[in-house]
C-alpha cells in the first residue's frame, strides 16, 4: 500500500549560538522512514524567527549554510536526533540571529545485510530516492566481530545510482548488497544496504487517446517522470504492424509539459503511447 507522502517544512529558531539544542525529526506514518530534502542553517528573510529582536540581527538575509549531516544521519530512519548550534555546524554569519530550516517526507525502507539480496516490490512502480551501502550505526546487521561494526560513518556516494539503475520504473528488482556492485567504501567493515523508495502510480495512454490521472480528495498529482514514445513491443499493440512497434528506444521524456509538447514527434511512423509516473501528495 503506497504511503501518503507529505512534504513537511520545519523551522527551528536558534535562540543562542552557543546553546546546544537537540532536534528530533520524526515520521508519523507506520513503517515510514525519513528522506531529508534539504536543511539550511542561517537566515534567508528578515521575518522568520524575528520576534522582539533588534533589526541589526535580522539584516543579513543572505546567510545560508547547507547542513548535510541531517541527511547523512536521518535518511532511512523512522526518527533521528540531531544536535543543533553554531558549535556543531560552524557559524555562517556571526552576529545574525539564525534558524534551521529543513524539509522532509516519509517513505518505504529496506535494509539488507552484506552478502544478501535486496528485493524491492511494488504493486505499481519503484522510485528510489536514497540508498547507502555502508554502515551508520553498530546495531543494524550485528553479525561480525566488534571491529567490523565500528565505523558508523561509512557512506558511499555512488549507492543511489547503483540502485536506481536496476530498480527505477520497475515493478520489482533485486540488488545484491556486495562490494562487487557498490565498490568497497570502507574496507574491513561489515556493511549493509539501505534503500529509501516509494511505490508510484503508473498510467499508460495509447496514441490518439486521452489520459486521465486521478487522485483522491485533498491531494494533488505530482508527476515525477513521463515518456511519450515506445519502450517495449507489448504495450498498446493496437492494429498496427510489427514495423510500427519496432523502435523500443523511442524516448521523449521529462516533465509533463515537455512530454506533451505537440510540436514534437520523437519517432515518426511508430505507434506511441504516453506513460506517466506520479504520486498523490497531500496539499
Ligand atoms: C525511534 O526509532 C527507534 C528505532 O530506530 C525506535 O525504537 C523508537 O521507538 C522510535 N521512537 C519514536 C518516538 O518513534
Ligand atoms: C555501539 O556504540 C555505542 C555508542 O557509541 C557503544 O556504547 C557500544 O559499546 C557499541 N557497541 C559495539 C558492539 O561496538
Ligand atoms: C569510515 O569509512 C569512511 C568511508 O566511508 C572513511 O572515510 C572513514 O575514515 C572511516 N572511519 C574510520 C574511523 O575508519
Ligand atoms: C556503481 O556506480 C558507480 C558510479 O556511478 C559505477 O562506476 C559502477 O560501475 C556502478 N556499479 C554497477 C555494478 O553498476
Ligand atoms: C516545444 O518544442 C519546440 C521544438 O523543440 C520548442 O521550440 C518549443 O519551445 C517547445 N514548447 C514548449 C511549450 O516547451
Amino acid at each position: 500500500k503506497p504511503l501518503f507522502v507529505f512534504l513537511v517544512l520545519h523551522i527551528l529558531c536558534i535562540s543562542c549560538d552557543s546553546l546546544l539544542l537537540t532536534v528530533i525529526v520524526l515520521c508519523m506514518t507506520d513503517n515510514g522512514v525519513l528522506l531529508i530534502h534539504g536543511a539550511d542553517y542561517g537566515r534567508r528573510d528578515s521575518t522568520t524567527c524575528s520576534l522582539n529582536l533588534p533589526a541589526s540581527q535580522l539584516q543579513n538575509v543572505q546567510c545560508s549554510k547547507p547542513i548535510s549531516i541531517l541527511a547523512d544521519s536521518c535518511n532511512g530512519k523512522s526518527n533521528c536526533t540531531v544536535k543543533v548550534s553554531s558549535s556543531v555546524f560552524g557559524d555562517p554569519c556571526f552576529g545574525t540571529y539564525k534558524y534551521l530550516e529543513m524539509a522532509y517526507s516519509c517513505h518505504f525502507h529496506s535494509v539488507t545485510c552484506e552478502g544478501s539480496q535486496a528485493k524491492l516490490q511494488c504493486g505499481q512502480v519503484i522510485v528510489v530516492y536514497w540508498a547507502n551501502f555502508g554502515r551508520r550505526d553498530n546495531t543494524t546487521c550485528p553479525d561480525g566481530n566488534t571491529a567490523q561494526l565500528q565505523n558508523v560513518t561509512c557512506l558511499s556516494p555512488n549507492s543511489p545510482e547503483n540502485v536506481t539503475n536496476s530498480c527505477n520504473w520497475q515493478n520489482s528488482c533485486t540488488v545484491e548488497a556486495s562490494n562487487t556492485v557498490f565498490g568497497d567504501p570502507c574496507g574491513g567493515t561489515y556493511k549493509y544496504l539501505e534503500v529509501v523508495y516509494d511505490c508510484q502510480d503508473h498510467s499508460v495512454t495509447c496514441e490518439g487517446s486521452q489520459s486521465n490521472l486521478q487522485c483522491g480528495e485533498n491531494t494533488v498529482i505530482v508527476v515525477s517522470w513521463a515518456n511519450y514514445g515506445r519502450r517495449d513491443t507489448t504495450t498498446c499493440p493496437g492494429q498496427y504492424t510489427i514495423a510500427n512497434l519496432y523502435d523500443v528506444n523511442c524516448f521523449w521524456s521529462g516533465s509533463m509539459e515537455y512530454v506533451t509538447n505537440s510540436s514534437v514527434d520523437p519517432c515518426v511512423n511508430i505507434y506511441k503511447y504516453l506513460e506517466v509516473f506520479y504520486t498523490c501528495q497531500g496539499k
